[in-house]
């Protein structure tokens, strides 16, 4: 999307004059690390060079406006900074107005409105982080209108996931806002979520490719299975604080996989001792799949990654009939190295990391499998790494 392309619609819907400010801010794919960031562990996202643009002006009175490229059907939505709740009505909008009342929250008050059109080019559906895109364009775009210089991008992040968890009412963790908000060109961002600590490592693979592959499948009830599966590793955490010799643990991340083996039986409810078996190996598995990466070992790192599937399939059970074709494809074809589901699960996407050379017989053997078997057709991107949000 190039700026006159963004200014010319902005103007057609709200007319001329004052400043117009443009904004970008990316999705992202995990390479590995899931549902590992609310419970204290690693995650190894990067960001996209796909995202959501957005354009914005201030107003003088209270009105918020917001109209998106890829919903013009719904208009022009319209609410006010003095009645910020969620509703129906509202569609996508709910994001954006989550982002200013979470501003409100912490304090950023934000003294008028404004008129605001996006544009996003990150497939519906597809788990690749549209939502927290949304979000920290929303917090980038605040920041920079109202002049809250202080904010850091790492402070929009988490304002993004705040208002995603109270405004929206989906329990996430930091991983996509902060991809969004911290991602590097050609890097990946190995995060610590109890800590917020985080190393750029280059992800420039010579002979090799990152490949996104979209089901093109979302199951309903993802939200509400999210925030169950969350709640199940807080009971988890809960038995095991009590017992004594691991009393002082904050978060499963904080237990390594020996150590949780050792005491696992203290979980009561085996579906919560099968949830945290996961968070902890996950994390485990993340910390090693970061050297085997620096290391050079790209066999061990695919390797890695297709234990995660198998733990986040059969563990952690937020996988589905669809992303296991394409999974098993990708880990029947020559010269792919690891394939697992990517992001929170029930449909969405599967990333893969496939040899130069094989990357074309992947796409259509896959490609041609996976319609026959499902009935539709799945969606291939080769993955180019970008940065993270920014003004344009
Ligand atoms: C979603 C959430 C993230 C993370 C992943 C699973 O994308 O928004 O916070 O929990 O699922 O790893």
């Amino acid at each position: 999307m190039r700026k006159e392309q963004l200014l010319k619609r902005f103007t057609e819907i709200y007319g001329d004059g004052g400043e117009i400010q443009c904004f970008f801010a990316p999705g992202r794919v995990n390479l590995i690390g899931e549902h590992t960031d609310y419970n204290g562990g690693h995650v190894f996202p990067c960001a996209l060079t796909i995202g959501t643009y957005g354009a914005i002006r201030r107003r003088e009175d209270g009105k918020l406006r917001f109209y998106s490229m890829n919903f013009e059907k719904m208009g022009v939505l319209e609410s006010d900074l003095s009645h910020l709740k969620p509703s129906k009505e509202a569609g996508w909008s709910d994001y954006p107005k989550g982002v200013v009342w979470a501003f409100e929250k912490k304090g950023y008050s934000i003294p008028q409105g404004f008129d605001f059109l996006v544009y996003g080019n990150i497939p519906a559906g597809s788990g690749l982080s549209s939502s927290a895109s949304l979000e920290v364009l929303t917090g980038l775009m605040l920041k920079e209108s109202y002049g809250f210089e202080k904010l850091s991008m790492v402070d929009i992040a988490q304002i993004g996931q705040y208002s995603e968890n109270n405004f929206n009412g989906m329990n996430c963790g930091i991983m996509d806002q902060f991809a969004s908000a911290m991602g590097k060109k050609d890097h990946a961002i190995f995060l610590d979520t109890a800590t917020l600590q985080y190393t750029y490592a280059p992800v420039k693979l010579d002979h090799a490719k990152i490949v996104i592959t979209n089901s093109k499948v979302k199951h309903s009830l993802v939200d509400s299975k999210y925030n169950e599966r969350r709640e199940q590793c807080e009971e988890a955490l809960k038995d095991l604080k009590n017992v004594t010799q691991i009393s002082h643990i904050q978060t499963l991340g904080d237990l390594s996989r020996e150590t949780f083996e050792m005491y696992e039986a203290a979980i009561k409810d085996p579906i919560c001792r099968m949830r945290a078996r996961h968070a902890v190996c996950e994390n485990q598995r993340t910390i090693d799949a970061v050297q085997a990466l620096k290391a050079g070992n790209l066999e061990e790192f695919g390797r890695l990654m297709n234990a995660s599937h198998v733990s986040l399939r059969d563990e952690y059970q937020v996988s589905c009939s669809e992303i296991d074709i394409l999974v098993s494809l990708a880990w029947e074809t020559p010269g792919v190295l690891g394939s697992r589901i990517t992001g929170g699960g029930f449909g969405g996407c599967t990333v893969s990391i496939v040899e130069n050379d094989a990357v074309d017989m992947y796409q259509s053997v896959a490609g041609e499998s996976y319609e026959k078997q499902v009935g539709h057709r799945a969606e291939f991107y080769v993955v180019d790494i970008g940065d993270g949000a920014y003004a344009f």
